[in-house]
């Protein structure tokens, strides 16, 4: 939990708490920094305006030795990173999804559904549920939702699992987290049956993410739209080096394991590594998820680095109306003269991971279907 520490790129911002009061609710997290443009391949290349004479230095003898891939260094003015546009991307899968469906419900009748367990009254879980059935809606999945008291039982909790794992009409069973500290999350997630297991939490589902020739029925959407924009984006992830700085259940180890299936050499960073710095400068891919705002600096990442940043982070902002705005784990306007590309804040990784569910839910009902 982060609180009022001096934390923005400028210094001049720090941290608000991170109670669920403070935090904004999604539907306001409409402006997209920086300018769109369309998917392309992105190579990477040194950002011709280096960050620093340091970098610079580094990435010139690099480069003179010709030991890297990477293109001459080039002092010209117009260059920051591309912008790998989370939004836009998220659109045109829920584009492409709502197809599928349409495709689904005329061929054999049906559409998928999804159930969503909301437990306690966390405004931001509550905004984030509230988004998944919005967006549901606009690709023609059936949602069902259940919301129960903060001080409900676990075995309540259990019992809509049952139901919905027993229900045909539902394809994926999401319990949003996290949970009220009296309840078990093992036991919760444990309970949703692998084949509705959208969120891909659980542990048999992770556990062949980690395994090699094993495949997971599903994956964790954030990570999974991590990828999904590498993918989309042309970044090639096989034999580079990749950095994952966080190491949660959500984001950051699922994120390692699938980097490493894509056969990059993963390094996760976490709060008792030593030289995170240096680690983080070695890498061709930056995927940022702490939840610490700015953490990771322009001098942190090797020139051409391709950084996806997982972090929203409010920040006291007293120019906004609102006293904050949101930045993520990675200093954006450093780090955009470093990079080759990079998700903005807002507008990158986060509409990402409700595009990614929608896929999920999409997947289960194929498959059960049988659906081609
Ligand atoms: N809380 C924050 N992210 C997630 C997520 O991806 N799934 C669920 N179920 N809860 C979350």
């Amino acid at each position: 939990m982060a609180s009022a520490i001096f934390t923005d790129c400028s210094s001049a911002t720090k941290a608000v708490a991170m109670t669920s009061a403070r935090l904004p609710p999604l539907s306001k997290l409409k402006d997209q920094q920086g300018a769109v443009i369309s998917p392309r391949s992105i190579s990477f290349r040194p950002n011709s305006r280096s960050y620093s004479l340091l970098n610079t230095v580094l990435y010139t003898t690099r480069a003179m030795a010709s030991s890297a891939s990477l293109s001459p260094v080039v002092m010209a003015e117009d260059s920051s990173a591309k912008i790998i546009d989370g939004k836009l991307t998220a659109k045109q899968i829920r584009d492409e999804i709502a197809i599928e469906i349409s495709r689904m419900k005329e061929s054999i009748g049906v559409v998928p559904g999804l159930a969503v367990i909301l437990v306690g009254d966390r405004k931001d879980s509550a905004t984030y549920v509230r988004n998944k059935k919005k967006a549901c809606e606009t690709v023609g999945i059936k949602s069902f939702e259940v919301s129960l008291p903060e001080d409900c039982s676990e075995q309540e909790v259990l019992t809509y699992i049952s139901k919905f794992n027993d229900d045909p009409s539902v394809n994926g069973i999401l319990v949003q987290l996290p949970l009220p500290s009296h309840m078990n999350e093992q036991n919760i997630l444990n309970a949703v049956c692998i084949e509705k297991d959208v969120d891909g939490f659980h542990p048999l589902n992770i556990g062949r993410l980690a395994m090699r020739g094993r495949d997971p029925l599903f994956v964790p959407c954030t990570p999974k739209g991590c990828i999904e924009l590498l993918h989309r984006y042309g970044v090639e992830i096989r034999g580079k080096r990749a950095v994952v700085i966080g190491r949660s259940n959500i984001v950051g180890m699922p994120a390692a394991m699938l980097l490493q299936r894509e056969d990059a050499t993963v390094t996760i960073i976490h709060s008792r590594t030593k030289n995170a710095e240096e680690i983080t400068r070695q890498a061709d891919i930056v995927i940022a998820a702490v939840g610490q705002a700015n953490m990771v600096k322009g001098s942190w990442l090797k020139p051409g680095a391709v950084v996806i940043d997982v972090g929203i982070n409010p920040v006291e902002d007293s120019s906004s109306p609102r006293g904050y705005r949101l930045v993520g784990d990675v200093c954006y306007e450093e780090a955009c003269r470093v990079a080759s590309a990079i998700t903005p804040v807002p507008g990158g990784v986060g509409p990402m991971t409700i595009a990614m569910l929608l896929s999920n839910t999409l997947d289960s009902a194929k498959r059960v279907h049988n659906f081609k």
